[in-house]
This record gives C-alpha cells, sequence and structure tokens, in this order.
C-alpha cells in the first residue's frame, strides 16, 4: 500500500547566549548547586537577552534546521511553531517567524499545550502532510519561560531556560509499515482536571497579564512518570514496534530523575536515552527539538534509528511519537 509519511530531513537548534549556573541562582534565592543537580541533573540555563524575543529563537533554529536539510525558506508551505510564551498575545509568533524567515507563501499558526507542544505540533504537520495538505513543514519549539518564571519562588525558578529547535518535515511516498523512514505514529492525550498543578497565575482574559508559573512539583513528578511511560508503550504498539526496537528516546527535558523513572518504567536502558537537561534545563516545547538536534549532530541518532520522542506538560498535556529517521 502506497502511504504519505513525514520524514525529518533536518534539525536545528539555538541556545540565547547568555548562561544562568545554579551558582548565580544560590544569589537569588535560597538554593544551592548541590541541591539543584541531585534533585534534577540541571546546572546552566540560558536566558534570552533584553529585546531577544521567541520568535527571534525560532527564527534562527528554523535557519539551521533548514540548513542542514539543504533547503530554503522558499521550499516551505507550513510553519507549526509549539510555545508558551508567544512574542504578542496576536498575532500567532509563527507568523511573526515567517515573516523573518523571508517565507511568503503557504501557512503558519501556533499550537498551546506547553511542554508538549513540540510533539503536539508535530502531530499536527504530520497530518497536514500525510493528507496532502502541505508538502515541506517547519515544526518548532520555542519559548522564553524566564519571562514567566516568579524569581523569588525557588522551587520553579531554578527549572526553567529559554531555548528554541526546529525539524523540517518533507511528505515522502513510502509502504505502510513500520520499515518506512519518517514519523511512524503520534498519541496526544490531555487532561483539564489536573489544571491547579501546573499553570500561569494570569491571563489575557482572566487578569489581563501573562502571570508567572506555578507547579505542585511532586504531584506533576508522580504523574509524568506515569502518563510518559504509557503513552510510549501505547505510541510503540500502535507504529507495531516493542521496546527492544526503539534506538533512542528523546524525552522532554524537565528533570533527570523523570527521564530515569520512565525508561526504568520501558525496560529501556538509559544509556538509550538522550539527556541534555544538565545545560539548558527546561525548555518547555523547545526541550525536545534541542535535544534531538544535538543528538543527530553528534552523529548518535543515525539514519533508520527507531526514536520515540515524548513530553508531558500544563494541562495536562502529553503525548509521544515514534520516528524512523
Ligand atoms: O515540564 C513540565 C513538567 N514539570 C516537571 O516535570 C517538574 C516535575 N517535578 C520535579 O522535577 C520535582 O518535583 C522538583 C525538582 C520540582 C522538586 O524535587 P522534589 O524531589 O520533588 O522535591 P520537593 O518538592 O519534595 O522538595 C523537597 C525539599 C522541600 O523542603 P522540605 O519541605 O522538605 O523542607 C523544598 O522546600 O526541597 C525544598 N526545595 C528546594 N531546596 C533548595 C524546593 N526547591 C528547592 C530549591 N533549592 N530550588
Amino acid at each position: 500500500m502506497s502511504v504519505r509519511r513525514s520524514v525529518i530531513v533536518g534539525c536545528g537548534s539555538y541556545l540565547p547566549q547568555k548562561v544562568l549556573t545554579n551558582h548565580d541562582l544560590a544569589k537569588l534565592v535560597d538554593t544551592s548547586d548541590e541541591w539543584i543537580v541531585e534533585r534534577t541533573g540541571i546546572r546552566t540555563r540560558h536566558i534570552a537577552a533584553e529585546g531577544e524575543f521567541t520568535s527571534h529563537l525560532a527564527t534562527k533554529a528554523a535557519q539551521r534546521a533548514l540548513q542542514a536539510a539543504g533547503l530554503k525558506a522558499g521550499d516551505v508551505d507550513l510553519i507549526v511553531l509549539g510555545t508558551t510564551t508567544p512574542d504578542e498575545t496576536f498575532p500567532a509568533t509563527a507568523t511573526r517567524v515567517q515573516e523573518q524567515l523571508g517565507m511568503t507563501r503557504g501557512v503558519a499558526f501556533d499550537v498551546q499545550a506547553v511542554c508538549s507542544g513540540f510533539i503536539f505540533s508535530l502531530a499536527v504537520a504530520d497530518n497536514f502532510l500525510r493528507l496532502g495538505q502541505a508538502e515541506t513543514a517547519l515544526v518548532i519549539g520555542a519559548e522564553t519561560f524566564s519571562r514567566i518564571l516568579d524569581w523569588s519562588d525557588r522551587s520553579t525558578c531554578v527549572l526553567f531556560g529559554d531555548g528554541a529547535g526546529a525539524v523540517v518535515l518533507r511528505a515522502e511516498q513510502a509502504t505502510g509499515t513500520s520499515q518506512d523512514r519518517g514519523v511512524l505514529t503520534t498519541k496526544l492525550h490531555s487532561d483539564g482536571r489536573q489544571h491547579d498543578l501546573l499553570y500561569a497565575s494570569g491571563g489575557v482574559s482572566s487578569t489581563k497579564t501573562a502571570g508567572v508559573v506555578r507547579m505542585d512539583g511532586p504531584k506533576v513528578f508522580k504523574h509524568a512518570v506515569e502518563k510518559l511511560a504509557d503513552v510510549v508503550h501505547e505510541s510503540l504498539a500502535d507504529a507495531g514496534l516493542g521496546a527492544s526496537d526503539v534506538n533512542w528516546v528523546v524525552p522532554h527535558q524537565a528533570n533527570r530523575r523523570i527521564l530515569a523513572g520512565v525508561s526504568k518504567k520501558l525496560g529501556i536502558e538509559d544509556d538509550k536515552v538522550i539527556v541534555t537537561v544538565d545545560h539548558h534545563a527546561n525548555t518547555s516545547a523547545a526541550s525536545v527539538p534541542l535535544a534531538l538536534t544535538e543528538a543527530v549532530q553528534d552523529g548518535r541518532i543515525k539514519p533508520d534509528d527507531i526514536v520515540v520522542l515524548e513530553a508531558m506538560g500544563g494541562g495536562f498535556s502529553w503525548g509521544a511519537a515514534v520516528v524512523r529517521m
């Protein structure tokens, strides 16, 4: 059977220049390098400069992804951008990126699924490509999360950072089996009953402000391990694969202990899990494409590898994708 598949033909990422260490944070709040490293695995995070917006980070990551793919902005007919920290309340930050890339055709829009934003955006773009509604898509996760942190709350401000990552997807004809290159399946979930465990304390309609991150860390942690293991199982089963077929897991980079908990539950060895949280912390929607790009660029992830992408965030929202590179 001939089907269309969305093949990842290039990845790119961008981290702002300014680095904030755990020692820097210990001067702001009652915390320590030891506590942050032991409880989260985080050592440093990048912070966007004044005047540097989510669209700027996204555009740089997108340009690098296009370069890796050997394509130009004019080849792209779809941009889906996952973000919780848009440049403006409207229009979509994706349209700012469209303009900055010099792209004058196609469609560009944002997806809001907080830390799951990249997986949700990938699923949306994959559906567009498989249905023939687009041929070449930029899927981006980009955040300036530092702008919605309460810098006096040690339980959240040490956990997050800014950054962006992007992939280029191209529609290709394939056979419809798990031997195909490209996105083999995506599985998405949300549960609005969990709102109070992770949310921003404001919004356009409620307070006319952006608010700041509020989180019940230990409860989110417990849900994350359970839901991520479940959705990876579900997506592998849907792709006709098992845990032993997985070459690499590229998880949302929130906390090293969550990554270890999920791989243990799945029976996947820790050395198959890409970990980058140590040097960029939790960058929300940007974290999966940041980790993916790093592992593709350093040669760990190779063509034909089976890669599982997974993420969980506010909403709750969570999801996974199985991709043959
Ligand atoms: O991306 C969206 C998903 N978000 C996540 O995945 C985050 C999930 N949660 C976590 O990563 C962890 O729960 C945290 C890293 C947020 C917290 O780690 P924990 O092991 O669950 O610690 P805890 O919240 O139970 O706190 C233990 C202690 C508390 O003190 P007491 O009450 O035991 O005296 C906290 O007040 O650590 C204290 N604490 C800190 N101490 C030093 C909390 N934050 C800090 C801090 N520095 N930054």
